[in-house]
């Protein structure tokens, strides 16, 4: 379900000056982690939903919008390919950039 963020205080006065309004997407939080892999951190925002192309946060991505399918029971069900990156990646680029 989209969410309004508190929109009270200074964040509320800063979008009333930028007419913007307070409300997120529908979307999922997601902390993946395996050994050897850098820790992922995202969301998964539901396809159809409102405020996709208005996100008070602009967290929107079209690569992290997908179909939540109902299922039977009143859940949804949603396939989504994540990707880690292996730790040694970044300690790799690392290098690179540094000449080593
Ligand atoms: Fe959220």
């Amino acid at each position: 379900m989209p969410y309004a963020i508190p929109h009270d205080g200074p964040f509320g006065q800063m979008l009333e000056a930028t007419g913007r309004h307070p409300w997120r997407p529908a979307h999922l939080h997601f902390m993946i982690t395996a050994p050897g892999f850098e820790t992922l951190i995202t969301h998964v925002f539901r396809k159809n939903s409102d405020y996709l192309d208005s996100d008070a946060v602009f967290g929107v991505r079209q690569s992290l919008v997908c179909d939540w399918a109902p299922q039977p029971d009143g859940s949804y069900q949603l396939t989504y390919d994540f990707v880690l990156n292996r730790a040694q990646d970044r300690a790799d680029e690392s290098n690179a950039q540094h000449g080593r």
